[in-house]
Protein backbone atom coordinates (compact mmCIF):
# COMPACT_ATOMS: atom_id res chain seq x y z
CA UNK A 1 0.00 0.00 0.00
CA UNK A 2 1.22 3.53 -0.41
CA UNK A 3 2.93 4.84 2.51
CA UNK A 4 0.03 7.57 3.98
CA UNK A 5 2.25 10.67 3.47
CA UNK A 6 1.45 10.00 -0.16
CA UNK A 7 -2.04 9.84 0.02
CA UNK A 8 -3.79 13.05 0.05
CA UNK A 9 -6.43 14.46 2.83
CA UNK A 10 -10.04 12.93 1.45
CA UNK A 11 -12.39 14.03 4.49
CA UNK A 12 -15.85 13.99 1.74
CA UNK A 13 -14.52 10.75 0.93
CA UNK A 14 -13.75 9.12 4.09
CA UNK A 15 -17.54 10.07 4.91
CA UNK A 16 -18.71 8.92 2.10
CA UNK A 17 -16.69 5.67 2.57
CA UNK A 18 -17.62 4.87 6.10
CA UNK A 19 -21.76 5.68 4.95
CA UNK A 20 -21.03 2.95 2.30
CA UNK A 21 -18.66 0.38 4.75
CA UNK A 22 -22.64 0.22 5.99
CA UNK A 23 -24.37 -0.84 2.85
CA UNK A 24 -21.78 -1.98 0.43
CA UNK A 25 -19.19 -4.59 0.69
CA UNK A 26 -15.68 -3.21 0.96
CA UNK A 27 -18.03 -0.07 0.19
CA UNK A 28 -18.76 -0.34 -2.89
CA UNK A 29 -19.80 -2.01 -6.39
CA UNK A 30 -16.67 -2.73 -8.27
CA UNK A 31 -14.05 -5.11 -7.29
CA UNK A 32 -11.57 -3.58 -10.16
CA UNK A 33 -12.26 0.20 -8.51
CA UNK A 34 -11.02 -0.46 -5.35
CA UNK A 35 -7.79 1.27 -4.30
CA UNK A 36 -6.27 0.48 -0.46
CA UNK A 37 -7.43 2.08 1.76
CA UNK A 38 -9.83 2.95 -0.08
CA UNK A 39 -10.71 5.15 -3.69
CA UNK A 40 -11.72 8.32 -4.16
CA UNK A 41 -15.54 9.60 -4.81
CA UNK A 42 -16.10 11.03 -8.28
CA UNK A 43 -18.82 13.52 -8.62
CA UNK A 44 -18.49 15.07 -12.35
CA UNK A 45 -16.18 15.34 -15.21
CA UNK A 46 -15.41 17.10 -18.57
CA UNK A 47 -13.26 16.42 -21.15
CA UNK A 48 -10.23 14.87 -20.13
CA UNK A 49 -10.88 16.27 -15.96
CA UNK A 50 -12.45 14.68 -13.35
CA UNK A 51 -13.52 16.40 -10.65
CA UNK A 52 -13.53 14.32 -7.06
CA UNK A 53 -15.93 15.28 -4.05
CA UNK A 54 -13.13 16.70 -1.99
CA UNK A 55 -12.90 19.01 -4.89
CA UNK A 56 -9.45 17.84 -6.38
CA UNK A 57 -9.27 17.70 -10.22
CA UNK A 58 -7.47 15.44 -12.06
CA UNK A 59 -6.21 14.52 -15.88
CA UNK A 60 -8.60 10.83 -16.32
CA UNK A 61 -6.36 8.75 -18.20
CA UNK A 62 -8.78 5.78 -16.26
CA UNK A 63 -11.70 7.00 -18.50
CA UNK A 64 -14.21 4.37 -16.98
CA UNK A 65 -11.64 1.53 -17.89
CA UNK A 66 -10.86 2.61 -21.57
CA UNK A 67 -14.77 3.50 -22.27
CA UNK A 68 -14.70 6.95 -22.43
CA UNK A 69 -13.53 7.26 -25.85
CA UNK A 70 -14.37 10.92 -25.60
CA UNK A 71 -14.05 11.79 -22.59
CA UNK A 72 -16.44 12.88 -19.86
CA UNK A 73 -19.82 14.70 -21.24
CA UNK A 74 -18.89 15.21 -24.88
CA UNK A 75 -21.95 17.49 -25.88
CA UNK A 76 -22.78 15.56 -28.92
CA UNK A 77 -22.59 12.23 -26.97
CA UNK A 78 -24.52 13.90 -23.97
CA UNK A 79 -27.06 16.02 -26.28
CA UNK A 80 -27.69 12.16 -28.20
CA UNK A 81 -28.19 10.34 -25.41
CA UNK A 82 -30.06 13.34 -23.80
CA UNK A 83 -32.51 13.31 -26.63
CA UNK A 84 -32.87 9.54 -26.85
CA UNK A 85 -34.05 9.63 -22.79
CA UNK A 86 -36.64 12.61 -23.60
CA UNK A 87 -38.25 10.00 -25.96
CA UNK A 88 -38.97 7.50 -23.20
CA UNK A 89 -35.94 5.30 -21.76
CA UNK A 90 -36.48 2.03 -23.14
CA UNK A 91 -39.24 0.29 -24.74
CA UNK A 92 -40.39 -3.07 -24.85
CA UNK A 93 -39.82 -2.77 -28.90
CA UNK A 94 -36.95 -2.53 -30.76
CA UNK A 95 -35.89 1.05 -31.75
CA UNK A 96 -33.68 2.07 -34.73
CA UNK A 97 -30.92 2.95 -32.69
CA UNK A 98 -29.63 -0.64 -32.45
CA UNK A 99 -30.56 -0.89 -36.57
CA UNK A 100 -28.02 2.52 -36.95
CA UNK A 101 -25.30 1.35 -34.23
CA UNK A 102 -25.36 -2.20 -36.37
CA UNK A 103 -24.95 -0.94 -39.46
CA UNK A 104 -21.76 1.60 -38.86
CA UNK A 105 -20.22 -1.80 -37.18
CA UNK A 106 -20.27 -3.55 -39.77
CA UNK A 107 -19.22 -1.37 -41.89
CA UNK A 108 -16.05 -1.35 -39.77
CA UNK A 109 -15.72 -5.15 -38.76
CA UNK A 110 -15.25 -6.66 -41.49
CA UNK A 111 -16.33 -10.51 -40.34
CA UNK A 112 -19.66 -9.02 -38.96
CA UNK A 113 -22.69 -8.65 -40.46
CA UNK A 114 -24.66 -9.63 -37.77
CA UNK A 115 -24.72 -8.05 -34.42
CA UNK A 116 -26.44 -8.64 -31.59
CA UNK A 117 -26.37 -5.80 -28.10
CA UNK A 118 -25.85 -6.65 -24.49
CA UNK A 119 -25.23 -4.40 -21.53
CA UNK A 120 -21.67 -5.17 -20.74
CA UNK A 121 -18.71 -7.04 -21.95
CA UNK A 122 -19.25 -9.90 -19.54
CA UNK A 123 -22.77 -10.11 -20.90
CA UNK A 124 -21.09 -9.86 -24.57
CA UNK A 125 -18.84 -12.71 -23.98
CA UNK A 126 -21.05 -15.06 -21.98
CA UNK A 127 -23.58 -14.81 -24.92
CA UNK A 128 -20.70 -15.47 -27.80
CA UNK A 129 -19.71 -18.70 -25.92
CA UNK A 130 -22.71 -20.19 -25.92
CA UNK A 131 -23.72 -19.04 -29.91
CA UNK A 132 -20.46 -21.42 -29.90
CA UNK A 133 -21.35 -23.89 -27.78
CA UNK A 134 -24.84 -23.90 -30.06
CA UNK A 135 -23.31 -23.91 -33.37
CA UNK A 136 -20.60 -26.24 -32.92
CA UNK A 137 -22.64 -28.87 -30.23
CA UNK A 138 -19.47 -28.46 -28.17
CA UNK A 139 -18.79 -27.40 -24.63
CA UNK A 140 -15.38 -26.75 -23.71
CA UNK A 141 -13.85 -23.53 -24.70
CA UNK A 142 -10.14 -22.97 -24.49
CA UNK A 143 -8.78 -19.83 -23.14
CA UNK A 144 -5.29 -17.99 -22.68
CA UNK A 145 -4.13 -17.48 -18.74
CA UNK A 146 -3.86 -14.52 -16.84
CA UNK A 147 -6.28 -12.76 -19.73
CA UNK A 148 -9.41 -11.18 -18.28
CA UNK A 149 -12.58 -11.57 -20.16
CA UNK A 150 -15.60 -10.20 -17.62
CA UNK A 151 -16.85 -11.99 -15.29
CA UNK A 152 -18.73 -14.96 -16.58
CA UNK A 153 -18.10 -18.12 -15.08
CA UNK A 154 -16.43 -19.78 -18.08
CA UNK A 155 -13.78 -16.89 -18.37
CA UNK A 156 -12.94 -15.95 -14.91
CA UNK A 157 -9.41 -16.64 -13.68
CA UNK A 158 -7.81 -20.36 -12.26
CA UNK A 159 -9.12 -20.91 -9.18
CA UNK A 160 -11.83 -18.10 -8.74
CA UNK A 161 -14.20 -19.08 -5.80
CA UNK A 162 -17.73 -20.01 -6.35
CA UNK A 163 -17.28 -21.36 -9.69
CA UNK A 164 -18.86 -24.78 -10.22
CA UNK A 165 -16.30 -27.46 -10.95
CA UNK A 166 -18.19 -28.66 -13.75
CA UNK A 167 -17.70 -25.32 -15.44
CA UNK A 168 -13.96 -25.69 -14.55
CA UNK A 169 -13.88 -28.80 -16.07
CA UNK A 170 -14.79 -27.58 -19.52
CA UNK A 171 -12.17 -24.63 -19.68
CA UNK A 172 -8.55 -25.59 -21.14
CA UNK A 173 -6.00 -22.86 -20.57
CA UNK A 174 -2.86 -22.17 -22.44
CA UNK A 175 -0.16 -19.88 -21.52
CA UNK A 176 -0.41 -16.54 -23.29
CA UNK A 177 1.81 -16.56 -26.54
CA UNK A 178 2.80 -20.38 -25.84
CA UNK A 179 2.54 -21.93 -29.52
CA UNK A 180 3.76 -25.61 -28.48
CA UNK A 181 0.95 -25.43 -25.63
CA UNK A 182 -1.78 -24.08 -28.30
CA UNK A 183 -0.88 -26.81 -30.59
CA UNK A 184 -0.75 -29.90 -27.76
CA UNK A 185 -3.82 -28.48 -26.20
CA UNK A 186 -5.58 -28.34 -29.76
CA UNK A 187 -4.76 -31.80 -30.19
CA UNK A 188 -5.68 -32.95 -26.51
CA UNK A 189 -8.89 -31.58 -26.32
CA UNK A 190 -9.76 -30.11 -30.23
CA UNK A 191 -12.71 -32.69 -30.48
CA UNK A 192 -14.57 -31.17 -27.59
CA UNK A 193 -13.84 -27.21 -28.19
CA UNK A 194 -16.22 -25.14 -29.05
CA UNK A 195 -14.30 -21.44 -29.38
CA UNK A 196 -10.82 -20.04 -28.30
CA UNK A 197 -11.64 -17.17 -26.76
CA UNK A 198 -8.80 -14.75 -27.33
CA UNK A 199 -7.42 -10.63 -27.04
CA UNK A 200 -4.85 -9.93 -29.04
CA UNK A 201 -3.48 -7.08 -26.63
CA UNK A 202 -5.41 -8.88 -23.00
CA UNK A 203 -4.24 -6.01 -20.36
CA UNK A 204 -4.32 -8.25 -17.26
CA UNK A 205 -1.61 -10.26 -18.55
CA UNK A 206 0.41 -7.53 -19.59
CA UNK A 207 -0.75 -5.42 -22.56
CA UNK A 208 1.45 -6.74 -24.89
CA UNK A 209 0.37 -7.22 -28.42
CA UNK A 210 0.38 -10.90 -29.65
CA UNK A 211 2.43 -11.92 -31.88
CA UNK A 212 1.34 -11.91 -35.84
CA UNK A 213 2.83 -15.59 -36.47
CA UNK A 214 0.97 -16.69 -33.19
CA UNK A 215 -2.17 -15.06 -34.53
CA UNK A 216 -1.85 -16.97 -37.24
CA UNK A 217 -1.24 -20.09 -36.52
CA UNK A 218 -4.06 -19.70 -33.94
CA UNK A 219 -6.28 -18.83 -37.27
CA UNK A 220 -5.02 -22.22 -39.04
CA UNK A 221 -5.26 -24.51 -36.28
CA UNK A 222 -8.23 -23.20 -34.86
CA UNK A 223 -10.34 -23.51 -38.30
CA UNK A 224 -8.88 -26.92 -39.69
CA UNK A 225 -10.53 -28.45 -36.02
CA UNK A 226 -13.99 -26.71 -36.56
CA UNK A 227 -13.27 -24.90 -33.40
CA UNK A 228 -14.88 -21.14 -33.67
CA UNK A 229 -12.16 -18.22 -32.53
CA UNK A 230 -13.71 -15.49 -30.89
CA UNK A 231 -12.10 -12.64 -30.78
CA UNK A 232 -12.53 -10.72 -27.59
CA UNK A 233 -12.36 -6.85 -28.79
CA UNK A 234 -13.97 -5.45 -25.45
CA UNK A 235 -11.00 -3.05 -24.88
CA UNK A 236 -9.01 -3.12 -28.02
CA UNK A 237 -11.70 -1.76 -29.95
CA UNK A 238 -10.03 1.66 -30.29
CA UNK A 239 -7.23 0.75 -31.82
CA UNK A 240 -8.66 1.05 -35.41
CA UNK A 241 -11.70 1.50 -37.45
CA UNK A 242 -12.12 -2.03 -37.24
CA UNK A 243 -10.39 -3.17 -34.16
CA UNK A 244 -7.50 -5.04 -33.99
CA UNK A 245 -8.79 -7.83 -35.61
CA UNK A 246 -8.30 -5.23 -38.81
CA UNK A 247 -4.88 -4.57 -38.18
CA UNK A 248 -3.74 -8.18 -37.85
CA UNK A 249 -5.89 -8.88 -40.79
CA UNK A 250 -7.18 -12.47 -38.93
CA UNK A 251 -10.78 -13.41 -39.47
CA UNK A 252 -12.08 -14.82 -36.08
CA UNK A 253 -15.88 -16.19 -36.42
CA UNK A 254 -17.32 -14.17 -33.39
CA UNK A 255 -16.10 -10.79 -31.72
CA UNK A 256 -17.10 -9.27 -28.83
CA UNK A 257 -17.71 -5.50 -28.25
CA UNK A 258 -17.98 -3.15 -25.51
CA UNK A 259 -16.49 -0.03 -23.59
CA UNK A 260 -16.31 2.42 -26.16
CA UNK A 261 -19.66 1.92 -28.47
CA UNK A 262 -21.82 2.80 -25.86
CA UNK A 263 -20.63 6.36 -25.56
CA UNK A 264 -20.20 5.92 -22.01
CA UNK A 265 -23.57 4.33 -20.96
CA UNK A 266 -23.69 0.26 -20.50
CA UNK A 267 -23.23 -1.75 -23.51
CA UNK A 268 -21.56 -4.93 -24.97
CA UNK A 269 -21.93 -6.26 -28.47
CA UNK A 270 -21.75 -10.07 -30.03
CA UNK A 271 -20.87 -9.68 -34.06
CA UNK A 272 -20.21 -12.43 -36.50
CA UNK A 273 -20.92 -13.85 -40.15
CA UNK A 274 -25.15 -14.16 -40.90
CA UNK A 275 -24.66 -18.60 -40.68
CA UNK A 276 -23.01 -18.28 -37.37
CA UNK A 277 -25.13 -15.69 -35.70
CA UNK A 278 -28.39 -16.48 -37.23
CA UNK A 279 -28.76 -19.02 -34.49
CA UNK A 280 -30.07 -16.12 -32.68
CA UNK A 281 -32.74 -15.64 -35.11
CA UNK A 282 -36.16 -16.10 -33.05
CA UNK A 283 -38.08 -17.50 -35.81
CA UNK A 284 -35.95 -20.79 -36.10
CA UNK A 285 -37.87 -23.65 -33.42
CA UNK A 286 -34.09 -23.85 -32.06
CA UNK A 287 -32.59 -20.18 -31.93
CA UNK A 288 -30.49 -19.51 -29.38
CA UNK A 289 -32.02 -17.93 -26.44
CA UNK A 290 -30.92 -14.20 -25.94
CA UNK A 291 -32.89 -11.14 -24.26
CA UNK A 292 -32.25 -8.91 -21.71
CA UNK A 293 -34.69 -6.15 -20.32
CA UNK A 294 -32.46 -3.39 -21.13
CA UNK A 295 -30.38 -4.88 -24.17
CA UNK A 296 -30.17 -2.52 -26.78
CA UNK A 297 -31.55 0.38 -24.63
CA UNK A 298 -32.36 2.96 -26.67
CA UNK A 299 -30.10 5.91 -24.74
CA UNK A 300 -27.10 3.98 -24.83
CA UNK A 301 -27.50 2.73 -28.60
CA UNK A 302 -28.21 6.44 -29.45
CA UNK A 303 -24.59 7.62 -27.17
CA UNK A 304 -23.20 5.40 -29.04
CA UNK A 305 -23.74 5.66 -32.52
CA UNK A 306 -22.71 8.99 -31.99
CA UNK A 307 -19.49 8.58 -30.29
CA UNK A 308 -18.36 5.83 -33.08
CA UNK A 309 -19.18 8.59 -35.43
CA UNK A 310 -17.30 11.04 -33.68
CA UNK A 311 -14.41 8.34 -33.99
CA UNK A 312 -13.50 8.51 -37.46
CA UNK A 313 -9.86 7.28 -38.98
CA UNK A 314 -8.66 10.78 -38.19
CA UNK A 315 -9.68 10.76 -34.30
CA UNK A 316 -7.90 7.25 -34.35
CA UNK A 317 -5.01 8.26 -35.26
CA UNK A 318 -4.86 11.07 -33.67
CA UNK A 319 -5.00 9.33 -30.79
CA UNK A 320 -2.94 6.88 -31.54
CA UNK A 321 -0.13 8.76 -32.30
CA UNK A 322 -0.28 10.89 -28.86
CA UNK A 323 -0.45 7.61 -27.24
CA UNK A 324 2.79 6.44 -29.12
CA UNK A 325 5.09 9.51 -27.98
CA UNK A 326 3.54 9.86 -24.29
CA UNK A 327 4.62 5.83 -24.22
CA UNK A 328 8.15 6.87 -25.56
CA UNK A 329 8.30 9.63 -23.71
CA UNK A 330 7.87 7.63 -20.11
CA UNK A 331 10.52 4.75 -21.76
CA UNK A 332 12.92 7.52 -22.12
CA UNK A 333 11.97 8.49 -18.20
CA UNK A 334 13.18 4.65 -17.24
CA UNK A 335 9.19 3.47 -16.97
CA UNK A 336 8.56 -0.19 -18.09
CA UNK A 337 5.82 0.54 -20.67
CA UNK A 338 3.76 -1.85 -22.75
CA UNK A 339 0.78 -1.28 -24.71
CA UNK A 340 -0.04 0.19 -28.24
CA UNK A 341 -1.50 3.37 -29.59
CA UNK A 342 -3.89 4.97 -26.94
CA UNK A 343 -3.59 1.72 -24.65
CA UNK A 344 -0.46 2.10 -22.00
CA UNK A 345 0.35 0.00 -19.37
CA UNK A 346 3.33 0.80 -16.93
CA UNK A 347 4.61 -2.01 -14.71
CA UNK A 348 5.77 -1.34 -11.17
CA UNK A 349 6.26 -3.19 -8.43
CA UNK A 350 3.91 -1.52 -6.14
CA UNK A 351 0.66 -0.35 -8.28
CA UNK A 352 -1.20 1.05 -5.87
CA UNK A 353 1.76 3.02 -4.73
CA UNK A 354 2.24 4.49 -7.96
CA UNK A 355 -1.92 5.19 -8.22
CA UNK A 356 -1.74 7.49 -4.67
CA UNK A 357 1.14 9.46 -5.98
CA UNK A 358 -0.14 10.31 -9.48
CA UNK A 359 -3.41 10.86 -7.82
CA UNK A 360 -1.35 13.34 -5.71
CA UNK A 361 0.07 15.10 -8.90
CA UNK A 362 -3.59 15.07 -10.44
CA UNK A 363 -3.06 12.20 -12.95
CA UNK A 364 -5.86 9.71 -12.40
CA UNK A 365 -4.89 6.23 -14.04
CA UNK A 366 -6.15 2.00 -13.21
CA UNK A 367 -5.18 0.47 -10.42
CA UNK A 368 -3.67 -1.85 -12.42
CA UNK A 369 -1.12 0.69 -14.18
CA UNK A 370 -3.55 0.68 -17.56
CA UNK A 371 -3.87 4.30 -19.05
CA UNK A 372 -5.63 5.24 -21.74
CA UNK A 373 -6.48 8.84 -23.63
CA UNK A 374 -9.38 10.34 -24.96
CA UNK A 375 -10.29 11.98 -28.08
CA UNK A 376 -10.05 15.61 -25.31
CA UNK A 377 -6.79 15.14 -25.02
CA UNK A 378 -3.82 17.13 -26.82
CA UNK A 379 -0.25 17.45 -26.44
CA UNK A 380 -0.19 19.71 -23.73
CA UNK A 381 -2.23 16.97 -22.10
CA UNK A 382 0.59 14.32 -22.52
CA UNK A 383 2.91 16.37 -21.61
CA UNK A 384 1.27 17.26 -18.36
CA UNK A 385 0.95 13.59 -17.66
CA UNK A 386 4.85 13.25 -18.73
CA UNK A 387 5.85 15.47 -15.86
CA UNK A 388 4.04 14.04 -13.56
CA UNK A 389 5.37 10.84 -13.90
CA UNK A 390 9.02 12.64 -14.34
CA UNK A 391 8.45 14.59 -10.82
CA UNK A 392 7.77 11.06 -8.84
CA UNK A 393 11.17 9.74 -10.15
CA UNK A 394 12.77 12.94 -8.77
CA UNK A 395 11.03 12.30 -5.37
C1 LIG B 1 -11.12 -7.91 -22.98
C2 LIG B 1 -12.31 -7.70 -22.08
N1 LIG B 1 -13.37 -8.52 -22.20
C3 LIG B 1 -14.45 -8.37 -21.43
C4 LIG B 1 -14.51 -7.38 -20.47
C5 LIG B 1 -15.73 -7.25 -19.61
O1 LIG B 1 -16.43 -6.07 -19.93
P1 LIG B 1 -17.39 -5.40 -18.86
O2 LIG B 1 -16.52 -4.79 -17.81
O3 LIG B 1 -18.15 -4.35 -19.66
O4 LIG B 1 -18.29 -6.46 -18.34
C6 LIG B 1 -13.42 -6.53 -20.30
C7 LIG B 1 -13.45 -5.48 -19.28
O5 LIG B 1 -12.48 -4.85 -18.95
C8 LIG B 1 -12.29 -6.69 -21.13
O6 LIG B 1 -11.22 -5.90 -21.00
Amino acid sequence: MASTSTIPALPVADALYDRALGHLPGGNSRTTLFVAPHPPYATSGRGHVLRDADGREVIDLQNNYTSLIHGHAHPEVTEAAARALHAGASFGLPTEHEIELAELLSQRVAIADRWRFANSGTEAVMVAIRLARAVTGRDAILRFEGCYHGSADAVVQHGARGVPQGVKDDVVTVPVGDEAALVAALDAHGDRLACVVFDAMPNRAGLRPADPAFVTLLRTETARRGILLLWDEVLTFRAGLGGLQGQYGVEPDITTLGKIIGGGLPVGAIGGRAEIMDAFDPRRDDAVGHGGTFSANPVTLAAGTTAMRLLDATAIDRLNALGDALRERLAAQGWTVTGQGSLLRVHVPDATALWWRLWAKGVLISVNGLLCLSTPMDEDTTAAVADAFESLDQE
